[in-house]
C-alpha cells in the first residue's frame, strides 16, 4: 500500500471508534491518509484523534469556520485512489443511495470518480431492515463494493450481524483492492461479444436476445487496466471507442469465426463471451420467402465452435476463457464445457429472468478455473462483473 492515497469516510455509529486501529494500520503499511467526518461523528470520535494519527487536517465542514478554509470535495475525490466509509451507517447508506448530498462526506462520495467501498455497521434489526437491504442492492449496482459486516455481540446486548468488519480485515480488503487494480503488462485480448444472426433469406434470420452488454464491459475493462483489445462482436445496439481498442463487427457465426481465425494468433488471451447460434439454416434463400405454404421447414446444420477451434489452435502461452449460461444442473454443464472444451476458465452465468442473463442489466456469476476450482461473486451489475472476472483470469 506505499504510496496509496486513501480517503476515509467516517459516520455517526459506535463503530467509528475503531477507526483509530485502521489507521494506524494503513500508515504502517506505508498508504496517505486523509479523512472526512460527519458531524455526528465527532461524537463517538475525536477529530483530535483522527487528524493525529492521519497526519493532515480533518474534514468534517464544506468550511472550517476558525480558520476560513475551504474543504473542497471535488479535490478530496480526486486526490484519493479509493473512498473506504468505515463504519457506514444506515442514515448515510440511505442518502448514498437516493442522491442526499447534506454534507461534506456525501458530497465528495458524488464528486468520486474512482472506487468507493463501505463498511456498514448497524444494529441487528436495522441491517435486517428491508430499506437497508434495498439501498446495498442499489449501491452494489452503483458500482461500490461493501464489506458485509460480520456477526457478535452488538453495542446494544443484541447477539448477531451488524458488526462492522475488524480494522485489520478492512486493511487486508483495501491491500487486496490495490493487488487486483495493479496495472499490468499489456495484453492483446481477443473479446466475442452479442449474438449471431444466422440468415434464413435477405431479411430474416434466426438469432437469440444476448445483448452484448458483458462482452462490451469486459472489453471496456481489459483497456481499462492498460491492454489492447480486439473486440469481434455479432449485431448489437452497443458502441465503445479507445485508442487501443479494434472493433470488428460480424453478422453469422461463420464470420466470427473467420474473424478470430485471422487474429487468434496475434493475442494473448480470448474470452469467448458471444452468444453463437449453435445451429444455422443450411441453405440461405437468395430471395424473400413467400408464404404460400400452410407449414414451412427450414432445415439447419451445426454452427462451428468459436471457442474449441480457439482452444485447439493455441500455444501454451494462449489462455481461453469461455461462459456458460445455464438453466438448469448449472454446475455440471458448466465443468462439463470447462473439461469437453479445454479451456483455462469457464464464467458460469445463471440465468434469472431479468435479473442474471442476457438483456439483464446484471450478473451472477461463479468462474472455475482448470482445476475446477470454485470463485463464487454475488449479484452485480455487468460492469463490475467484468472487473471479477478480469481479477481472476488475468490475475498471473
Ligand atoms: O456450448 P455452449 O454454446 O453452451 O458454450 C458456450 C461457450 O462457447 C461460450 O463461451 C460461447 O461464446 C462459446 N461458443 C462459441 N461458438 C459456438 C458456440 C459457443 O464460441 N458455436
Amino acid at each position: 500500500m506505499q504510496g496509496k492515497r486513501i480517503l476515509l469516510g467516517i459516520s455517526g455509529g459506535i463503530a467509528a471508534y475503531k477507526i483509530a486501529y485502521l489507521i494506524r494500520i494503513l500508515k504502517k503499511k506505508g498508504a496517505e491518509v486523509r479523512a472526512i467526518m460527519t458531524p455526528a461523528s465527532s461524537d463517538f470520535i475525536s477529530p483530535l484523534v483522527v487528524s493525529t494519527l492521519t497526519e493532515n487536517p480533518v474534514h468534517i465542514e464544506f468550511w472550517n469556520k476558525k480558520t476560513g478554509e475551504w474543504a473542497n470535495h471535488v479535490d478530496l475525490a480526486l486526490w484519493a485512489d479509493v473512498f473506504i466509509i468505515a463504519p457506514t451507517t444506515a442514515n448515510t447508506l440511505a442518502k448514498m443511495a437516493s442522491g442526499i448530498c447534506d454534507n461534506l462526506l456525501l458530497a465528495t462520495y458524488f464528486s468520486m470518480k474512482g472506487k468507493t467501498i463501505i463498511a456498514p455497521a448497524m444494529d441487528l434489526d436495522m441491517y435486517q431492515h428491508p430499506t437497508v437491504k434495498r439501498n446495498m442492492e442499489t449501491l452494489l449496482s452503483d458500482g461500490v463494493s461493501i464489506i458485509p459486516a460480520t456477526e457478535g455481540a452488538l453495542a446494544s446486548g443484541l447477539e448477531g450481524q451488524g458488526r462492522m468488519e475488524e480494522p485489520e480485515n478492512i486493511a487486508a480488503y483495501l491491500n487486496d483492492f490495490f493487488q487486483l487494480t495493479k496495472p499490468k503488462a499489456t495484453k492483446r485480448i481477443l473479446i466475442t461479444a452479442g449474438p449471431t444472426y444466422e440468415a434464413i433469406d435477405p431479411v430474416r434470420f434466426i438469432g437469440n436476445h444476448s445483448s452484448g452488454k458483458m462482452g462490451f464491459e469486459l472489453a471496456a475493462a481489459c483497456l481499462a487496466s492498460g491492454n489492447e483489445v480486439l473486440l469481434i462482436s455479432g449485431p448489437t445496439s452497443l458502441s465503445l471507442t479507445h485508442p487501443n481498442l479494434t472493433v470488428l463487427n460480424v453478422q453469422s457465426a461463420k464470420d466470427m469465426l473467420e474473424a478470430v481465425q485471422a487474429n487468434w494468433k496475434t493475442c494473448a488471451f480470448g474470452i469467448f463471451s458471444a452468444a453463437v447460434a449453435d445451429y444455422r439454416p443450411e441453405q440461405v434463400a437468395t430471395q424473400k420467402i413467400k408464404k404460400t405454404n400452410e407449414e414451412h421447414t427450414l432445415h439447419l446444420v451445426k454452427n462451428p465452435d468459436i471457442l474449441s477451434w480457439a482452444s485447439t489452435n493455441r500455444t501454451n502461452h494462449q489462455k481461453v476463457i469461455g461462459f456458460a449460461l445455464e438453466t438448469n444442473n448449472a454446475k455440471e454443464f458448466a465443468l462439463d464445457k470447462l473439461t469437453r472444451k479445454n479451456l483455462d476458465f469457464i464464467v458460469l452465468n445463471e440465468f434469472v429472468k431479468d435479473v442474471s442473463g442476457f438483456q439483464a442489466e446484471t450478473n451472477k456469476i461463479t468462474i472455475f478455473d482448470k482445476d475446477k476450482n470454485a470463485f463464487e461473486f454475488p449479484l452485480k451489475s455487468k460492469k463490475e462483473v467484468a472487473k471479477d472476472i478480469l481479477s481472476v483470469v488475468l490475475k498471473d
